[in-house]
C-alpha cells in the first residue's frame, strides 16, 4: 500500500475533529428551553465550551488510542523505549494553545455576565478604591446610560435603576420557597409571572443560605440570611418551569422545588385576583378557628396563617 504522507492525515483528522466538534456544539441537547431573555446569552457560551471541551476530548483520547495500538510492543520486542527528553516546540505548543483557550472563554464569560448585569453599577462602586474611580465609575455609568448600550441592561443579576413592570419578594427557608407582591398583597407557593415583562425578583433567606435557580431561564442568584440580592429579568415563553434550590441547605434541600408559571397578562391578574379572594376567605376562617393544628406550626416557623393557606390552594390547583 502507498504510504499517505502524515500531514495530510493529520491534516484531514484535524478537519474531522473540528467539524464534528462544531456540530457537536450545536446539537448537544443538553440545555433545557430557552425561557427568558438571559438564556440566549449564556448558551452560546455554553455552546462554544461544548465545541472546545468535545475537540480537545477526541483529540487526547483519539491520540492515546492510536499510540497505544501503533507503538505497542510487538512479540519478541525486548528493547527499551526511545529516550525522549523533552521537545521546547511542542512544550511551547501545548502551553500556549490552552492558555489562548482559556483567555478566550475568560473575556467571552465576563462579556456574558456584564451583559447579564453582574458587574451592576453597585458592583463596580465597591471594587472603587478611591475617589478618582468612585468618580470613573459615575462616569462610565453616565456614557452608558447615554449611549443606551449599558453593560446594566435593563435586565441582571444586580437590579437595574428603572423600576421593573413588577416586583415579586421571594423567600427562601427549609425547605419551601415563598412568594409575595407587595404591589398586590398576595401571597403564593409558586411563582405566577406576565410573559414579555420585566420582573425584579427581590432574594432574601430566613434561615441559612440557599439558591433561586431556574434552569429554563439559565438564571441562578443565592439566596442569603441578612443580605437581600436581586435578580432582573424577562421571560419570552409562557409555561411552567421548575424552580430548584441549588445550594445545599439541609435535609430536604433535593425537595426544596417549586414552579415558576409564565402566562399572559391577563391570565395572570386572573391569578392575581383568585388569590387575593382565597386569601380573604382564609383570612375569615382562621379568625373563627385559630387553634387548628397547621396553624400551630406555622406559627413555630414565622409564617403567616394567609401564606400557609394559599400554599395549600395552590397546591390543590394542581393536583
Ligand atoms: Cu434550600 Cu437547598
Amino acid at each position: 500500500m502507498k504510504q499517505i504522507p502524515v500531514s495530510v492525515l493529520t491534516l484531514v483528522a484535524g478537519l474531522i475533529v473540528a467539524i464534528s466538534s462544531i456540530w457537536v456544539g450545536q446539537h448537544h441537547g443538553l440545555l433545557p428551553e430557552q425561557a427568558s431573555v438571559q438564556a440566549t446569552l449564556v448558551d452560546p457560551l455554553f455552546n462554544a465550551m461544548v465545541t472546545i471541551g468535545f475537540g480537545l476530548f477526541v483529540l487526547v483520547e483519539g491520540a492515546i488510542v492510536i499510540f497505544a495500538i501503533q507503538f505497542r510492543q510487538r512479540p519478541g520486542d525486548e528493547t527499551d523505549g526511545v529516550p525522549v527528553e523533552g521537545n521546547v516546540p511542542l512544550e511551547i505548543f501545548w502551553t500556549l494553545i490552552p492558555a489562548v483557550i482559556i483567555l478566550g472563554l475568560s473575556v467571552y464569560t465576563v462579556d456574558v455576565y456584564s451583559q447579564m448585569g453582574g458587574l451592576g453599577h453597585r458592583d463596580k462602586l465597591m471594587l472603587a478604591q478611591s475617589d478618582s474611580q468612585v468618580q470613573w465609575v459615575a462616569d462610565q455609568f453616565e456614557d452608558e446610560a447615554v449611549d443606551g448600550d449599558s453593560t446594566l441592561g435593563p435586565y441582571g443579576l444586580t437590579g437595574g435603576d428603572t423600576p421593573a413592570d413588577l416586583v415579586v419578594n421571594v423567600t427562601g427557608m427549609q425547605y419551601a420557597w415563598l412568594f409575595d407582591y407587595p404591589e398586590s398583597g398576595v401571597y403564593a407557593g409558586e411563582l405566577h409571572i406576565p410573559v414579555n415583562q420585566e420582573i425584579q425578583l427581590q432574594i432574601s433567606a430566613a434561615d441559612v443560605i440557599h439558591s433561586f435557580w431556574v434552569p429554563e431561564f439559565r438564571l441562578k442568584q443565592d439566596a442569603i440570611p441578612g443580605q437581600p440580592t436581586e435578580l432582573r429579568f424577562q421571560a419570552i415563553k409562557t409555561g411552567e418551569y421548575p424552580i430548584v434550590c441549588a445550594e445545599l441547605c439541609g435535609a430536604y434541600h433535593g425537595g426544596m422545588r417549586s414552579t415558576v408559571v409564565v402566562e399572559e397578562q391577563d391570565e395572570f391578574e386572573a391569578w392575581l385576583d383568585e388569590n387575593l379572594f382565597a386569601q380573604a376567605q382564609s383570612d375569615r376562617v382562621v379568625a373563627f378557628n385559630p387553634e387548628t393544628p397547621v396553624e400551630a406550626h406555622a406559627h413555630d416557623l414565622g409564617i403567616t396563617p394567609a401564606v400557609v393557606s394559599t400554599l395549600q390552594h395552590t397546591h390543590h390547583d394542581h393536583s
